[in-house]
């Protein structure tokens, strides 16, 4: 078989991407041809990928592209407008984002939805706090969650002095890898991360690329939307281009060149514009 630059794939090719995947069953989860539509706003247009168990598929694409709207459909926070979700080869309508977190979907978002004030035990259980019997009572069970949170962390290469550090003293990266963390421990099959590294400098970045790739090596399948090429190509097995609610096409790992994804994400035509109406210097 001819390995494709850069390989286009469309909604009736979407099917046969689970047929050649290392899994040689359906993929953990398959979005085909995904529309999302707000009120005249159109912010996908028909968008189909695949994540297998293992893997990292990132998600590129230009501000604006659709990536958020598509992991929210995804993790349960928006219904399509038009397309369908399949779970292990089964079609499945998630009717909250409960729904698909129950499904072993995890998603980090960027603001992480955690409170800065508390210890990273707190934040690590919020909502979920382990609890011990004494006499009638049942109270928050300290130890535990303090212990699990330690190993967990350690698990993604973060040494914590103490967990009942307050969050808000913790890197960005630190933080980052709290949410991850906990995600996994929880069961997440699927681990969603919207642009995990943006607020990051070169270090934290490094780290939080290598708990991608820990959790990675678990067996969970990643969604990893980032603006840089680089940065996906550390990590990413596929890589899946957006643009203006579009999919450009999924390239797989050594398929592709960074000046290749980059012009991709930039809208390949367009760049060429702005070069002409710059004289050529970007
Ligand atoms: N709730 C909403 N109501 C109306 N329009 C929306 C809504 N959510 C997203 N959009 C529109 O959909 C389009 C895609 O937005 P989205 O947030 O998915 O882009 P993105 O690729 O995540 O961009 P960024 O890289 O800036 O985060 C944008 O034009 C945006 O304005
Ligand atoms: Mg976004």
């Amino acid at each position: 078989m001819g390995t494709p630059i850069f390989e286009m794939r469309d909604v009736e090719v979407a099917s046969d991407a689970a047929e050649d995947d290392a899994t040689n069953g359906a993929p953990f989860i398959e979005m085909r041809g995904i529309e999302r539509h707000f009120g005249s706003v159109i912010a996908l247009a028909g968008v189909s990928l695949t994540v297998n168990p293992g893997e990292c598929h990132c998600l590129l694409g230009d501000n604006g592209a659709g990536k958020s709207t598509f992991i929210k459909v995804m993790s349960g926070v928006h219904r399509p407008t038009k397309g369908s979700i399949f779970l292990e080869g089964q079609p499945v309508t998630f009717q909250n984002p409960r729904h698909a977190m129950n499904a072993g979907i995890a998603t980090v978002y960027q603001d992480l939805a955690m409170i800065p004030l508390m210890s990273v035990t707190r934040n690590f259980w919020m909502g979920r706090e382990p609890e011990k019997r004494i006499g009638p009572f049942k109270v928050f069970d300290f130890k535990t969650a303090d212990r699990v949170a330690l190993t967990e962390m350690e698990r993604m290469g973060i040494r914590l002095r103490d967990p009942g550090q307050a969050v808000g003293t913790l890197s960005g990266g630190e933080r980052q890898s709290v949410a991850i963390a906990r995600a996994v421990y929880f069961g997440a099959r699927i681990l969603i991360l919207d642009e995990p590294t943006s607020a990051l400098g070169v270090r934290q970045t490094a780290n939080v690329l290598a708990t991608v790739k820990r959790v990675r090596e678990k067996g969970v399948g990643i969604v990893l939307i980032t603006h840089n090429v680089r940065h996906a190509l550390a990590v990413g097995d596929r890589f899946t281009v957006l643009n203006r609610g579009r999919t450009l096409g999924t390239a797989r790992r050594g398929e592709v060149k960074p000046d290749e994804l980059q012009d991709m994400m930039a809208g390949g035509q367009e760049m060429v514009d702005l070069e002409a109406s710059l004289g050529g210097t970007v």
